[in-house]
């Protein structure tokens, strides 16, 4: 695939760009009027299949005016475009009207980075090219440069803009839209990955319609009720056939992606800065880079979009030496302990996890200040000496010598009212003056905008992890924002808190992965409720829920995986009947689910009989076998909990010849045959087989099946096979 020719074709007499990768290919155009145009994204076409016409646009007879026809890439204000702007822009008359038109493109080895933000990268300059493209809107000075990456070998391809203000008044951008994708029909099913705390990123599909349809995030963390994520379908596409157009922002705090169907039938997909909370005052002189979109495109349907985005984000977002390494089996006392602990107590628990295997102990909320309960003692990150006497230092070689890594949980956004860091600097937090600072979980949330917050971050977060010998961070942010808007800022700049505070995040997120790259950080959000691609630029692995019940996190684990690879997903064997739901789960089944990601345990060793422990360390033992595998294998998704009783998904290596499928069943139901499940992704001319012996043929597993047996609710199987030639 791809490599017949250079990704980027540029046809200069016809004024046409066909970005091509893998299967895929982006048609780019400027007409007469010096407009940027959007021709095409789908299959891959050699770079002279399309010309533009204009006849191809305009009907006979309209009252409309011809611009609301075109197809812009870059929909600006004011002049007969009536959507939501790719650029929207209130200049120093007070009025929106922009009109952007071309002055040059230039092509790119490689991916430049974006400075300061999470972006893909590329590790060499051959794997992509890139497309910068020039625009001007001559009455303001607004220069914008709409930068375009695609990946030579996938056909991924990246969209951020670069607004900058050549003009000598100021201008404030009120809407932010890096993608903006015209499509011209609305025969479409979109996708979106819905949920609330506790169950995160259920897979929702709706037909595309009239009107417009909108998910949006102005909490100021992308959230656990959407992800900053949208996709279009063809009506019959399904998990492995038909064509899947996906929009994946990286970003991690609010925004808005849209869908809207026009008068035309027309369907534009846009994702971007949500204009609710977010807009911006730029300077003459000064410039503003937006996040960037990831556009995939796949023809074989949701688990080709879904491999891709894996493939992706696995190996050029998530960076540092953890990318391509086995992550530790931990133990984490949280839901073992919650506040009640003390150095003997995690020692005995440490002890117990040490003898069935785990590698990593990792102490969860409660061993800072005076926190016995969530009430307390958020920024004050010095150790409770009451609960471990010899401090952080001393704890961790014991963890050591038991054979253990040793890791800490740390919510350096937060302060709680009742800290000695809220009684030291009350104005540090998000406030309003005059006004209540709201409390959520009894917490306030710092103002990562201001220079001298993220300053004391760094310094706090890099003395907590220089006073011990740690190897991992849980890196936790448990509310959302209310009044965000700095105390620092001007009345016409308070709108641009919250990126300012995702700017300054990610400042201080960098500084800190940087200067200890051999910590593994674990990002976590009440849960899921930030595990988007910007923090796993930062942190290779995100705390999937804090739903940890088997059954339900066949579908978190299911919907996640639409978007993000099963080795950026934390994974936990936690006690039954579990805490969010009451329900009762064997241990066998808790575990083939929590092998499908970074496995751990969530629960009070000692409470579980001499067999379990002996199942929990047989487990273990399963989980090293297949971990890589797991983490860096193709993950198939083959039958849906969002379906029916049954769920199965499987994890293929590269070269295929090693296969793990995984079965799960949640109610059972009487009197049902068998269940068969079809394998994807295998050699068909070879012999496969199972530990058991049993030899299947590549193609029969994938076109006959596979039989597999359930019995009663939550049952599961796990089955490796291997190439047996
Ligand atoms: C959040 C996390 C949990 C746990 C608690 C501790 O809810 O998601 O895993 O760390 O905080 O307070």
């Amino acid at each position: 695939m791809g490599g017949f020719c250079m990704p980027i074709e540029v046809n200069r007499s016809a004024r046409t760009w066909t970005l091509s990768g893998g299967n895929t290919s982006y048609v780019l155009h400027v007409d007469q009027q010096d407009r940027l145009l959007h021709l095409y994204w789908g299959p891959r076409l050699p770079g002279d299949a399309l010309s533009f016409d204009p006849a191809d646009y305009f009907p006979y007879v309209s009252f409309d005016l011809p611009v609301a026809m075109l197809p812009l890439e870059l929909p600006v204000c004011g002049s007969g475009w009536y959507g939501t702007p790719a650029v929207g822009i209130r200049n120093s008359c007070g009025d929106d009207v922009t009109d952007l038109r071309f002055v040059s493109a230039r092509v790119l080895p490689g991916k430049p980075a974006l400075t300061g933000l999470p972006a893909v990268y590329t590790e060499s300059a051959d794997e992509a090219e890139s497309l910068s493209i020039l625009l001007k809107d001559t009455l303001t000075g607004l220069r914008v440069t709409a930068l375009y990456t695609v990946f030579n070998a996938s056909g991924a391809i990246m969209r951020s803009l670069l607004l900058e203000n050549l003009g000598d008044a100021p201008l404030m951008i009120t809407s932010l839209q890096p993608a903006s994708v015209p499509f011209w029909r609305s025969d479409l099913d979109l996708i979106h990955l819905n949920g609330a705390w506790a169950r995160e990123r259920r897979i929702h599909r709706t037909p595309v319609d009239k009107g417009e349809f909108r998910i949006a995030s102005a909490r100021g963390a992308s959230g656990h009720e959407e992800n900053p994520f949208l996709a279009l379908c063809e009506r019959n596409a399904d998990e492995f056939s038909g064509s899947v157009w996906g929009c994946s922002f990286v970003y991690s705090g609010s925004f808005q992606a849209s869908c809207r169907v026009d008068l035309f039938s027309h369907t534009r997909l846009s994702i971007g800065m949500n204009p609710e909370v977010f807009s911006w005052r730029l300077e003459p002189h000064e410039s503003f880079t937006s996040p960037e979109v990831v556009l995939i495109y796949s023809d074989k349907g949701l688990n080709g979009l879904s491999q891709q985005f894996h493939a992706l984000y696995r190996s050029r977002l998530v960076r540092g030496i953890w990318r391509d390494r086995s992550r530790p089996v931990l133990i984490n006392n949280w839901e073992g302990t919650y506040f009640d602990f003390d150095e003997d107590r995690l020692l005995s628990l440490a002890q117990k996890a040490a003898e069935i295997g785990v590698e990593l102990f990792v102490l969860d909320d409660g061993w800072f200040g005076k926190r016995n309960s969530d009430n307390c003692s958020l920024g004050d990150w010095t150790v409770n000496s009451e609960k471990i006497p010899g401090g952080l230092g001393a704890l961790a070689d014991k963890m050591h010598a038991l054979g253990l890594c040793f890791g800490l949980w740390l919510e350096p956004e937060m302060v709680s009212p009742d800290s000695d860091l809220y009684r030291a600097h009350p104005d540090w937090c998000l406030h309003v003056d005059g006004r209540p600072r709201t409390l959520a979980r009894s917490q306030l949330i710092l103002d990562l905008s201001r220079p001298e917050v993220q300053e004391y971050i760094i310094s706090v977060v890099s003395s907590v992890l220089s006073s011990a010998a740690l190897d991992y961070v849980k890196w936790d942010m448990n509310r959302n924002m209310t009044e965000a808007f700095s105390a620092l800022l001007t009345p016409d700049r308070k709108k641009e808190t919250q990126h300012r505070y995702m700017l300054g995040l990610y400042h201080v997120l960098e500084t800190v992965t940087a200067a200890f790259p051999d910590v593994l950080f674990e990002s976590c959000s009440g849960g899921g409720g930030r595990f988007d691609p910007g923090m796993l630029y930062y942190m290779p692995q995100i705390w999937t829920s804090d739903d940890t019940d088997a059954a339900e996190r066949l579908k978190l684990q299911y919907g996640t995986s639409v978007v993000y690879p099963v080795s950026a997903m934390g994974a936990h064997v936690s006690d039954v009947p579990n805490h969010q739901t009451g329900r009762s789960v064997s241990l066998k089944t808790r575990g083939n689910v929590a092998i499908a990601g970074n496995f751990g345990f969530e629960l009070d060793l000692a409470r579980l009989s001499r067999e379990e422990l002996i199942e929990a360390r047989a487990l273990v033992a399963r989980v090293k076998q297949v971990r890589d595998l797991t983490r860096a294998g193709t993950f198939w998704r083959l039958l849906s909990p969002f379906d029916g009783a049954e769920t199965a998904w499987s994890f293929v290596s590269e070269d295929q010849r090693e296969v793990l499928l995984c079965v799960y069943s949640t109610i059972s139901v009487p009197n049902s045959a068998p269940l068969r499940v079809r394998l994807r992704g295998l050699l068909p001319d070879v012999w496969y087989k199972t530990e058991d012996g049993r030899r299947f043929y590549g193609a029969a597993l994938m076109h006959q099946g596979i039989t597999v047996f359930l019995h009663g609710d939550f049952d599961s199987t796990l089955l490796l096979f291997k190439a047996d030639r």
